[in-house]
């Protein structure tokens, strides 16, 4: 606890926390976060330290002072195993201040945090994490990292300058940071470096961030999505926790119609009856799915699209808002979170017997097809992305691109929308592969798309509804049977 490099440091409790006595006079921390935590009956001194932890951010040595003359020399004993016992629980921040003035405050974000060591070498150098950035929230500016189980509340210039001036290896004897101390800036150095904001940067082949596999191969935003994406490594909201309740209805479970001047290009049905007796056992469809990327001579029909799209995500029933559901939803034969069904289908077409080449929007509910654009460069340069991304000599005869309405999702999903939508993606993707290979179709996922070329093409916002998933769609080669 009385590591020299902490000596600087101002101790505070940590954002949402406060502390009052019970009835008993037993000392209480409680925040959102977690249950209350009883410390017992303290002594005057040190509910009088709490005070100033939940005010001015006291070093330890200013809690300490006087405490020993005040209450014998158990006092500082009791103190230290107290705020030992707060730092175990995750209770404080960390401040650090240049003269008189605040200038960072690392808090703490998650349960799991632990402050590292901070003792730097003033000689060696030092350098922030490629993990760590910083955005505005409110009126102030963080320090952020997916690596990090805290963040930093830059609160004054010289921090940021900091971090300027860490994005080269830099070693804190060598840091010029204008109107700082260097002795606060060493502080602030030792904070980040036990933060894990900041790294030694070894001097031959860069730091571990870059030379260990398992962290060289995240890039910054898959990492930063992934820990963001789930519960572990923030105290965001996660969930259904409907954060726009109050603010905009919910978007409609079905998309309104697109705008065509074309009449909507009525859909084969195909008979689920028939099907459930006459279909290809499921074992053999499993088993036999492949990714199959040659396509046949004679190119798939209108009719085989109406019964790949009606099996695979027509809508089957449409239920209302209820008292446990306050949004309409409709069910369908892929799940999908929430039942939030936020994927539209679009097809861009090259060649299909009974359509022409263009763009078409699939409404799952008519079960027709409104034809959006005919062969625009932008259809074409759609259709080549996929054939280059898929290894295709030449272009898909239907590419499907799934576009996610977004809202739909965020409506009532926080903090994981996008992957629930990435999630759905997924889900949909393997219907479509089963589907197609129980009508012995060729069907092959495609791993990229470009999202405003989709949009282009499409004629949506690209935050309203935007490609998120890509598949080739074919007739099969004669002869290649599942
Ligand atoms: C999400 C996803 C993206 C894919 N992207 C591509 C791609 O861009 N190019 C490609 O040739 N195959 C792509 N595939 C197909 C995979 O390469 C294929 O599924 C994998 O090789 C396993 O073979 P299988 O599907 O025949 O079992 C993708 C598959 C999935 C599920």
């Amino acid at each position: 606890m009385m590591e020299t490099w902490r000596r600087p440091l101002g101790l505070r409790f940590r954002e949402g926390v406060t502390w009052s006595l019970d009835a008993n006079g037993a000392a209480q921390l409680t925040s959102s976060s977690f249950s209350p935590v009883s410390l017992g009956a303290l002594p005057q001194a040190l509910l009088t330290a709490f005070e100033r932890l939940g005010a001015e951010g006291p070093t330890i040595e200013a809690l300490a002072e006087g405490l020993a003359e005040q209450d014998g020399p158990l006092a500082v004993a009791t103190l230290l195993h107290h705020l030992r016992r707060l730092e175990q629980l995750v209770l404080l921040a960390y401040a650090v201040r240049d003269v008189k003035t605040t200038i960072a405050v690392l808090q703490p974000i998650s349960p799991r945090f632990s402050l590292g060591s901070g003792a730097i070498d003033p000689e060696r150098r030092y350098v922030l994490s490629r993990f760590a950035y910083q955005r505005r929230v409110g009126e102030g500016l963080v320090l952020e990292s997916p690596r990090c189980h805290a963040l930093l509340r830059i609160e004054d210039a010289r921090t940021a300058a900091l971090c300027f001036a860490l994005a080269r290896p830099t070693a804190p004897a060598a840091l010029t940071v204008p109107g700082a101390s260097l002795e606060a800036m060493s502080t602030l150095v030792g904070l980040l470096v036990a933060a894990g904001f900041a790294i030694p940067a070894e001097d031959a082949g860069g730091t571990e961030e870059e030379q260990v596999f398992e962290l060289a191969s995240w890039s910054f935003h898959d990492l930063l999505f992934h820990a963001r994406s789930r519960p572990g490594r923030h105290s965001g909201p996660c969930g259904k926790t409907y954060p726009f309740r109050d603010r905009v209805p919910p978007p409609p479970a079905l998309r309104p119609p697109r705008a065509s001047t074309d009449p909507p290009i009525l859909l084969h049905r195909p008979d689920l009856d028939a099907l459930r007796t006459s279909d290809r056992p499921f074992t053999a469809v499993l088993e036999g799915r492949r990714s199959v990327y040659a396509q046949g001579r004679v190119p798939i029909s209108v009719e085989q699209l109406g019964e790949l799209l009606y099996r695979s995500a027509g809508v089957r029933a449409h239920i209302p808002a209820t008292p446990e559901c306050c949004y309409d939803i409709t069910m369908r034969p892929s799940p999908s979170g929430g039942a939030c069904h936020d994927l539209e289908i679009y097809l861009a077409v090259d060649r299909c017997r009974g359509l022409d080449s263009g763009l078409y929007h699939y409404d799952p509910d008519a079960h027709a097809l409104s034809r959006i654009q005919g062969r625009t460069p932008e259809v074409t340069t759609l259709l080549t992305d996929a054939a280059f991304a898929t290894r295709h000599t030449e272009l898909p005869q239907v590419l499907i691109c799934l576009a996610s309405r977004f809202q739909r999702v965020s409506w009532s999903y926080e903090g994981i929308s996008y992957s629930v939508t990435l999630k759905n993606a997924g889900v949909l993707y393997q219907t479509f592969y089963l589907v197609a290979t129980a009508m012995r179709l060729a069907c092959s996922g495609v791993g990229r798309g470009d999202s405003d070329l989709f949009c282009k093409a499409a004629g949506t916002d690209y935050y309203a509804e935007t490609s998120v998933g890509e598949l080739v769609l074919a007739s099969r080669t004669e002869g290649d049977e599942p």
